[in-house]
Order: structure tokens, then C-alpha cells, then sequence
């Protein structure tokens, strides 16, 4: 999974970068590779990030699983080491049990307070086999995201370029 990391794109014109910590099973990050590629993307784990990089990017994603009902704790710790941002924008998306969007409302008021303009945000189902889950059904979601939720994620992706022209 590492080589997935640290992929700089030589061709981005876009300054785009996307932030994702994907530690379950890898689930947002097949989500994270369809969408930085259509948009150009640099793509980093929060512990590659240092907070002057934001300088360099006009648009920045925030991504992971969601674990205890919100995303992971590293990005928030992320966010907090940022200098406040004037209106930049970002978007966020994640994978989960259930798709209850609501759960991006923590990640949403933090990137907020902290300046960022939260253009929008995409969700879908990733596998899971935490805890009781696996003993009693051996996971749920399985095969998930699937082939639909790559492509709603390049959709997703294409309409944030078309929303910013870039
Ligand atoms: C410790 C833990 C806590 C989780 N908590 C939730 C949760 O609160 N709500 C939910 O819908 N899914 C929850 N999940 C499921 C994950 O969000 C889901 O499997 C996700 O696709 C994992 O993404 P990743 O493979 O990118 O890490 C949890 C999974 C783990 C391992």
C-alpha cells in the first residue's frame, strides 16, 4: 500500500493535494486514487504533511475511514497544526459501515474553523470485519467500494473540476 503514498503527479497543473489515512483495510484510499487522478492530486498521509505545504495547493481533500463515527483523529490533529486559512478550499470524503453523511460533520466544522471553504464532500461503503462483525458475519460490505462506487468517485471528482473550471 505504501507505493499508493507520496504519488506526485509531474503533469499537475491544478495544485490539488488529498490528505488520506486508510488504515482498515484500504478502502478509502481505492477512493482516494480514482479521485486524485482525475483531478490531478498530489496524494500524502497526514504524517507527510507539514503545514507550509498548504501554500503550494489551491484546493486540498481531507479523507479516511470513519472510525468512532467521525474521520480519523490524525487529520483533526492535522488541521489544528494549520495556520489559519483564508477561503481555501477543500473537500472531504470517506468510506464506512453505513453511508450517514453526518458523520462528516465533525471534519466539516474543524476544516471550517480553521478558514477552509468545504466545497463538498463524498461518501460510500468500505468492508468491514472490526470486532463482533467478523465473528458473527465474517464482515459486512464485502467487496465494497465496488466498481459503482468508483465510478460515483470519478463522478464526484469531474464535477469538482467542472464546479472550479480547472
Ligand atoms: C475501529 C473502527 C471503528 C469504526 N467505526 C465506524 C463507525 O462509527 N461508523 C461506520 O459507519 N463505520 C465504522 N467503521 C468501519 C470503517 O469506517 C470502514 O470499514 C471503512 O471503510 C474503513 O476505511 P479504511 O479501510 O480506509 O480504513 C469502523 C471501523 C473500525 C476498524
Amino acid at each position: 500500500m505504501n507505493e499508493d503514498y507520496n504519488f506526485k503527479n509531474n503533469i499537475s497543473k491544478h495544485n490539488v493535494l488529498i490528505i488520506c489515512l486508510s488504515i482498515h483495510h484500504g478502502n478509502t484510499m481505492k477512493i482516494a486514487r480514482v479521485i486524485s487522478k482525475k483531478l490531478n492530486a498530489d496524494l500524502k498521509k497526514p504524517s507527510e504533511v507539514k503545514k507550509d505545504d498548504l501554500n503550494d495547493y489551491d484546493l486540498i481533500g481531507f479523507a479516511s475511514g470513519i472510525y468512532n463515527g467521525k474521520h480519523h483523529a490524525d487529520l483533526f490533529k492535522l488541521i489544528k497544526e494549520f495556520e489559519m486559512q483564508k477561503n481555501k478550499k477543500a473537500f472531504i470524503f470517506s468510506t464506512a459501515s453505513v453511508k450517514y453523511i453526518k458523520m462528516h460533520t465533525a471534519l466539516k466544522k474543524e476544516l471550517t474553523a480553521k478558514g477552509f471553504d468545504v466545497i463538498d464532500e463524498f461518501m460510500c461503503r468500505g468492508f468491514m470485519n472490526y470486532s463482533f462483525i467478523k465473528y458473527f458475519f465474517g464482515g459486512i460490505n464485502k467487496n465494497r467500494p465496488n466498481k459503482k462506487d468508483l465510478l460515483r468517485a470519478e463522478e464526484f471528482a469531474a464535477d469538482i473540476k467542472d464546479k472550479l473550471s480547472i
